[in-house]
């Protein structure tokens, strides 16, 4: 029985403890395919998982990872084979389904891509959960029918995860971006990663309570929700259109009606990446593998070992993280 290296999380006496341990494949859940993780991230979800937020994992011993990259070891699917290079983001991996942070792992075969041929392992995983959120945001607005010559697209958290590789992906795209951001740091943050100028959170807040507000934006990607993504959806211009994929300053929409819908043909897309069907994520993976691809990828890039992940996970919950960890196996 071959046995690999996992991080593991425990509940023991109503603490959740973190550990490095050796298991056995044959203790990983039932799958099509199993995986030998080369790669995998660290995200925020991932932090909480490890102190036992039962939002994200209701099942301890658990190993965190949302995302993973890596070589098939074995295969009960006909689409995949031993040796093949795969992604798996999404769905139940690493929240109740043993993650990334272990060396094997073992999905169902839906949760599994095809690694695109000008995409690495390592950089699938720079990219990540976050990297896939902002391709298929950008995706969604592009499709939607707003295009680079019918005005600016507002970008909030902006320099987030989500945001700033929308601001990268957007600007590749010759879109005039505009960005959302919180002091000068982010400021030139924003701008060096393509945005064409920045405003500040308070302009980008209306409480009036009009249903209506000035036509300002062709779209907006908001990763915030509440009253910013309200004030976005009250002064897109007509046909114009809206994403929106978190919820950090509030689930509501205070101040939202039909009007913008139904006397400017707003749209409003919801994105949820983690259940985008098979075909959707491989289109997505194609444009972030090749069209959409940063040369400065690989910019801010931390890589740790497995005996590294934990003090990585205790940094980003005390906020002493700075660029993204990747987690790479041996
Ligand atoms: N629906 C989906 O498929 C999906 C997938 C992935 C993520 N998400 C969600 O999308 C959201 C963004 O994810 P992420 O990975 O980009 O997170 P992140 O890296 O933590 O970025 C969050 C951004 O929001 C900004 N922010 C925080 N508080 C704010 C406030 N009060 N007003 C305005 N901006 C504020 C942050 O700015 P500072 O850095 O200055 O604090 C940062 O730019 C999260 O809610 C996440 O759960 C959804």
């Amino acid at each position: 029985m071959e046995k690999f290296r996992a991080v593991r999380i425990f509940e023991e006496d109503g603490k959740f403890v973190k550990k490095l341990v050796e298991r056995d494949i044959a203790e990983l859940p039932e799958g099509e395919v199993l995986i030998k993780v080369k790669y995998s991230s660290l995200n925020y979800k991932d932090a909480l998982s490890c102190i036992g937020n039962k939002g994200i994992t209701r099942k301890f011993p658990h190993t965190p990872g949302i995302d993973a990259a890596g070589i098939v070891a074995d295969s009960k699917s006909e689409e995949f084979k031993k040796g093949d290079e795969v992604l798996a983001i999404g769905y139940d991996l690493g929240m109740n389904t043993d993650g990334g942070f272990g060396e094997y792992i073992r999905v169902p075969a839906d949760w599994v891509v095809k690694r695109p041929e000008k995409l690495s392992l390592k950089e699938a995983m720079i990219y990540g959960t976050a990297g896939y959120t902002a391709g298929q945001s950008v995706y969604e607005l592009v499709t939607s029918g707003v295009k680079p010559e019918d005005g600016e697209v507002l970008i909030s958290g902006a320099t987030g995860g989500v945001g700033s590789h929308s601001v990268r992906f957007l600007s590749k795209l010759g879109y005039d971006v505009v960005a959302v951001v919180n002091g000068e740091t982010e400021e030139n943050t924003a701008l060096a990663m393509g945005a064409k100028r920045v405003i500040s959170r308070e302009e980008a807040l209306d409480n009036s309570g009009k249903a209506l507000l000035s036509q300002k934006w062709a779209g907006a990607i908001d990763t915030v929700g509440g009253a910013t993504l309200s004030t976005m959806v009250r002064s897109i211009k007509f046909g114009g259109a809206v994403t929106t994929c978190g919820n950090v300053t509030g689930a509501e929409m205070p101040g939202i009606t039909v009007f913008p819908f139904i006397l400017r043909a707003v749209k409003l897309i919801g994105i949820a990446s983690a259940y985008s069907s098979k075909e959707r994520r491989r289109i997505v993976w194609e444009k972030l593998a090749d069209e959409w691809k940063s040369d400065k990828l690989q910019m801010g890039i931390k890589e740790v070992g497995i005996d590294g992940i934990l003090q990585e996970v205790d940094n980003m919950l005390d906020a002493k993280l700075v660029g993204r960890v990747i987690l790479a196996h041996e």
